[in-house]
């Protein structure tokens, strides 16, 4: 590899920018969302900044084969112009640590999502996904090993590349290693379902990092537990900050709740295509119906389902609702390569069908739900949201909860599961709920649309102001800064 080498480097599975084949057969770049994208675009531009990623699809690797020394060049996508170095992962490797260790295994068991369907079984298949998680971290960390100015710091990100701190410390042991969970922690007694010596790696993959960051103080307290419960390391706490000793080497452990780009989504919010969509929702509402809306992946954790059972139970029981609400939902599909998800979207879809066919008139929809991925569209029943639902089973944060209320035009009240991360920047201004409590979300989804106007308004801003205290650029700032100076 030539050229400058970098001080500041990121990596994660997902990268800024992902291709596809055009209609004239020529590839296209567009940029990726999300809260990572701004956090690590923040670290500024220029040749001395480094992104590594994996290639994601065909054409992903196309491009990453085309690349001059395998970096896109991606000035001009609004990414902070870093170049970016796609890793061209074989297929069948990536498939099975993306698709069979990151999704299947390590986010379920996060997530704490086994349930009596769907046991583990770690068998020699299993084996092979470990060996592919193996083989796809050694990618990574070989790739920011080799473009790492003496000296650098490097930020690995999430449950994809546990093991990559510790592969990367092996390699350049002169650098400033971090490591960031986006991703709740299981506590010990869970996380011990993984087999010993895979539970163990995980852990000290990450331990190999001078600082591994969470999003709440509860994530990483779980993650704190486990290395005590699972490798017999030392805990320690000064001032509320913990620290896990292993083996002879400290790892500081920070938190830092990534907020929401209140700029970029101000401004994206109110572009004529979304003042389209929301003209387009709002005639399909039709006057002087309340709005509720969420917005997520088609995601188990997210809990769509029950969040429908419970919209079923508030008509049922208040019949007075029917007729002046209707609940906007959109899922968009994600994972689809996991028969778990394909199941969970029929399910989401077999229960919409059901409250339509239960309660719809000739003049109400009792429901609007899309299942197809529309950013704009998101963007406008967001704007026009009365109540957000965001009732996750467990989510290490939840941007959608924070959001709504910087984007909503006349403040909206939010329901909120206590299992968010979110719920402990947000949860004295939202109506809380057990994710798992059908009847209790049916009443907070009343409480929260019979929360009178002046009410909501003021939580509401209440909610934005909290939701915007940590944005991206310094959430990533400040992580770079506390590993610098440790
Ligand atoms: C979570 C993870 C991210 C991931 C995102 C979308 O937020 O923490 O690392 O990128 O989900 O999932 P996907 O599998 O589509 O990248």
């Amino acid at each position: 590899m030539s050229g400058v080498r970098a001080s500041v480097l990121a990596a994660s599975n997902r990268g800024p920018v992902s291709f596809r084949v055009g209609d004239d057969g020529s590839l296209e770049a567009r940029r990726g969302g999300g809260g990572l994208v701004s956090g690590l675009s923040a670290a500024g531009g220029g040749p001395d900044r480094r992104w590594v990623c994996a290639a994601l699809s065909d054409a992903d690797r196309h491009a990453a084969r085309e690349a001059p020394d395998g970096r896109l060049d991606l000035a001009g996508l609004d990414v902070g112009d870093q170049p970016v170095r796609m890793l061209d992962i074989d297929p069948g490797t990536f498939s099975r640590a993306y698709n069979g260790i990151a999704n299947s295994t390590l986010w379920f068991v996060h997530h704490l999502m086994y349930d009596g369907s769907t046991q583990p079984v770690f068998d020699a298949h299993f084996r092979r996904q470990w060996a592919s998680y193996l083989d796809y971290n050694r990618a990574f960390a070989e790739a920011l090993a080799e473009e790492a100015a003496d000296g650098a710091t490097a930020v690995v990100q999430d449950y994809h590349l546990s093991l990559a701190p510790a592969m990367l410390r092996a390699l350049r042991p002169d650098l400033r290693i971090g490591h960031f969970s986006h991703t709740p922690w299981a506590p010990p007694d869970y996380y011990r379902m993984l087999p010993d010596d895979v539970a163990a790696a995980v852990l000290e993959g990450i331990l190999g990092a001078d600082r591994a960051g969470f999003l709440t103080d509860r994530w990483a307290r779980a993650f704190a537990d486990c290395c005590r419960a699972v490798l017999g390391a030392d805990v320690s706490e000064d001032g509320g900050s913990l620290a896990v000793t292993h083996r002879g080497r400290t790892t500081e452990l920070g938190v830092h709740g990534l907020g929401t780009d209140a700029e970029f989504l101000r401004e994206r919010a109110y572009r004529p295509d979304v003042d389209a969509r929301r003209a387009a929702l709002l005639e399909r509402i039709g006057p002087g119906r309340k709005v509720i809306v969420r917005v997520d992946r088609t995601e188990l954790s997210k809990n769509i389902v029950r969040g429908l059972l419970a919209y079923r139970e508030l008509l049922r029981r208040h019949a007075e609702w029917r007729g002046r609400v209707v609940h906007v939902a959109f899922a968009y599909p994600s994972r689809h390569d996991l028969p778990e998800y394909r199941e969970y979207t029929a399910a989401v879809q077999r229960v919409a069908r059901e409250i339509e066919d239960e309660f719809g008139t000739a003049d109400w929809s009792p429901l609007i739900l899309h299942v197809e991925d529309d950013f704009p569209r998101s963007l406008a029943a967001y704007r026009i949201a009365d109540v957000a639902l965001v009732n996750p089973i467990r989510d290490g944060m939840n941007l959608v909860a924070k959001e709504i209320p910087v984007a909503s035009e006349n403040g909206c009240a939010l329901v909120l599961s206590r299992e968010a991360g979110a719920f402990a920047e947000l949860g004295g201004e939202a109506v809380p709920v057990n994710p798992f409590d059908v009847d209790m979300t049916a009443e907070a989804l009343r409480e929260a649309l019979e929360m009178p106007d002046d009410e909501r308004a003021e939580r509401s801003k209440r909610l934005a102001a909290a939701a915007v205290a940590l944005p991206p650029q310094k959430w990533f700032l400040d992580q770079l800064e506390a590993l610098r100076h440790e």
